[in-house]
Order: structure tokens, then sequence, then C-alpha cells
């Protein structure tokens, strides 16, 4: 078959005014693997110039290897790219920045306990969240996806009282992504053909990967595969661990799927969902339709328009649901006394 290449639009107006992108921790493996989605134009749109702030940690080894990756940004010479700024500042990284992706984060290592971890997030996402506060733009939106996701989304918002608390998010979209591929693979379908999962809560172990909703070619995604058991034992398990499974495998942690799922965020976020469809996305739940908590960043199915996120209502909660759904948000709970206790909130 030979592709009519001259149906292909290639004249996209490139006189907007350019976005400012953050990236924190741009010298690692997600950025490396993220910053061609942003610069080609599909995360933010083939006619959208971007300005790039890339921050990493002001050590020199580190800062000669995000230069490398600057010069690579050079010679990849994309249309789209205005501006790159490297730097080891937190305040200029942040300045005048339209969005924000924050991948840097203290990582756990051998022996620590997930207060030690919380413990050194805090300090950075205290620090962060009051920089964004003072020098990002007002209507700046941030997406968090270094670990523990959502209490540092959290904790920056809480650090940046100047900015709306729905302009902070953390992903969960790697997760609905993992949901939608198992389910395709298990239907034998295509992927676009899977719609209505749902990533609730923590994006940890206690995570809820749920298909109740969810739909494969118009027809229930549940009544299509008839395997409960499957569901249960194998589906929710293999979502909830998946991150393990490929630091296991790959002795990293994933990059290439988290790139593509930060791009997929940050996309649907600015440009909107499809009709008809919904994403997941870890937002506050203050005043959520689902009974959750207040005042957590927690993951529930959202559609965006206009560049603001909606909970999607009314979708069936039975009790298998329900008592998944308190166990997410229980160890969001304790997450967020544990932080705001080193805090000293
Ligand atoms: P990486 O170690 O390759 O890169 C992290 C970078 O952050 C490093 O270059 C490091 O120098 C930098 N950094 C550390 N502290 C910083 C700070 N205070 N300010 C600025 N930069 C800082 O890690 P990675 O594989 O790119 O992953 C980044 C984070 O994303 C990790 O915390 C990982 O656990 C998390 N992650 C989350 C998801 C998700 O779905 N939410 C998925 C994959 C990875
Ligand atoms: C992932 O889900 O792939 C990562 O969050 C795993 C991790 O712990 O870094």
């Amino acid at each position: 078959i030979l592709r009519d290449w001259s149906s292909d639009v290639c004249s996209s107006d490139l006189s907007k005014a350019p976005l400012t992108v953050c990236i924190t921790g741009a010298a690692g493996q997600i950025g490396y693997a993220l910053l061609p989605h942003i610069c080609s134009g599909k995360t933010f749109g083939p006619d959208q110039p971007i300005k790039l702030h890339l921050l990493d940690l002001n050590i020199e080894g580190v800062q000669t290897a995000l230069g490398g990756v600057k010069f690579e940004l050079e010679d990849s010479t994309y249309p789209l790219l205005k501006d790159v700024v490297t730097t080891g500042d937190a305040k200029t990284a942040f300045t005048g920045a339209d969005a924000v992706i924050m991948l840097g984060a203290f990582p756990r290592k051998d022996g620590m306990e997930r207060k030690d971890l919380l413990e050194k997030n805090c300090g950075i996402f205290k620090e962060q969240g009051e920089y964004l506060n003072t020098v990002a733009s007002k209507t700046v939106k941030v997406l968090v996806v270094g670990n523990p996701a959502n209490t540092n989304a959290l904790i920056a918002s809480e650090c940046a009282p100047n900015i709306p608390k729905e302009n902070f998010s953390a992903l969960t979209r790697l997760d609905h992504n993992r949901a939608v591929g198992q389910l395709a693979l298990k239907a034998k379908a295509a992927v676009e053909d899977v719609t209505g999962c749902i990533i609730w809560g923590n994006h940890s172990s206690t995570q809820y990967p749920d298909i109740n909703s969810a739909t494969i070619k118009g027809a229930s995604a549940k009544d299509t595969i008839k395997d409960d058991a499957w569901y249960t034992n194998e589906f929710i398990p293999c979502i909830q661990k998946r991150g393990a499974a490929i630091i296991a495998a790959r002795k990293l942690s994933s990059a290439l799927s988290a790139a593509q799922a930060i791009s997929d965020h940050m996309h649907d976020w600015v440009l909107g969902t499809p009709a008809g469809k919904f994403v997941s996305m870890a937002v506050d739940s203050t005043g959520n339709p689902y009974g959750v908590a207040d005042g957590l960043m927690y993951s529930f199915p959202v559609t965006c328009s206009g560049g603001k996120w909606t909970i999607v209502k009314d979708l069936p909660i039975g009790d298998f649901s329900q008592e998944k759904m308190k166990a997410t948000e229980a160890e969001l709970l304790e997450e967020k006394t544990m932080s705001f206790g080193i805090l000293g909130k």
C-alpha cells in the first residue's frame, strides 16, 4: 500500500506564542524519553511553539549531562522548539512556566522505609512548591511524576497557595494505559476499541484498576471477557505491580511508557479528551462525587475541556469497588498524615 503523503497537514501555524514548559529531573531517563514527544508537537499540539526550561541537580556531572541533552535537542532541529534553558536553580526553571512536569525526586534506596522516602521528598516538593508559588504563571498546569507522586503533588500544591488546587495533578495515566493494554490483549482487541478503564486512588500497589465501566467495541468489557477470576486474580495485581515488574526486568523503572503517559496526560488536559471518552488523573479530591475524603490527590475518571478537568459522575460502584477505593484512600490519608507531620502542618 502506497502512503498518500500529500494528504498530510504540512502548513502548521507556528506564529502562536510559545508555551514555556519546565521539566524537573530532566537529565534522567524519563526526561530523555519525554523530550521528543514535547518538541515534536505530540504533547501540546502540532502548531504550539515551545520554550524549554530543563532543571536538574546543581551538581557538575549532572549539569554536564543536561548540557549534552541540550546539544541533542539542537541537533534534532525541531521547528517548534524556540529556546532551551538548562539550569540547576529551581527559581530560574519555574520562572514564567506555563506547564511544569516534575520528574525530579529522591529515589527509594535499599533499606529505606516509606517514611524515609516521604521525608526526603517532602523537602524537595515543599521548596519547589514555594518557588512555583512565587515565579510560575498563575495559570500553570503542574504534573507530578516523581514518586510518591500523589503525595508529592499534594505537598507542592499545599506550598503554592497562590496557584489554584485544580492546576496540580499526579500521573496515573501510565496505570490507566497499562489497564487498556492488558484488556486489549486479553480480548484480542485493538487498544483504540477499549474505553472506560479507571484507576482509582494512589499510584502505588493499592491503586484500584476498575473495568466495571469499560467497554470493548461498545460492549461491556466484563461481559465480553466473561472471566471474573482473571479480572480479580490476574488483571488487578498485574496493573498494581506492573511498575515493580518492569524494575525487576530492566533494573530500571519504566521510562518509555511513562513518557508516553505523561504526553497523553498533558495533551488531554490542555487540548481536551475526545467526546465520549474519559481518562484517569490524580487530582484534588475535595468535593468529589464518590465520597472519597477531601484534600487528597486521588486518581479519578475525568474528562477535560477548555484546559479544565471534571470528575465523571454517576459511574456504578459495587461493594467490591467500594472496598478497593477505600483501601487506596486509606494509604493516601496515611501518607498525608505522615508528610504533613514532617512539614509541621
Ligand atoms: P532518574 O533517576 O533517571 O531521573 C531523575 C532525575 O531527577 C535525575 O537526573 C536526578 O538528578 C533528578 N533530581 C533528583 N532530585 C532532584 C531535585 N530536587 N530537583 C531536580 N532534579 C532532581 O528517574 P526517572 O526514571 O526519570 O524517574 C523519575 C521519577 O518518576 C522517579 O521518582 C520514578 O519513581 C517516577 N516514576 C513515576 C511514574 C508514575 O507513573 N507516576 C512512572 C515511572 C517513574
Ligand atoms: C512505575 O509505575 O513504573 C513506577 O512508578 C515504578 C517506580 O517505583 O518507579
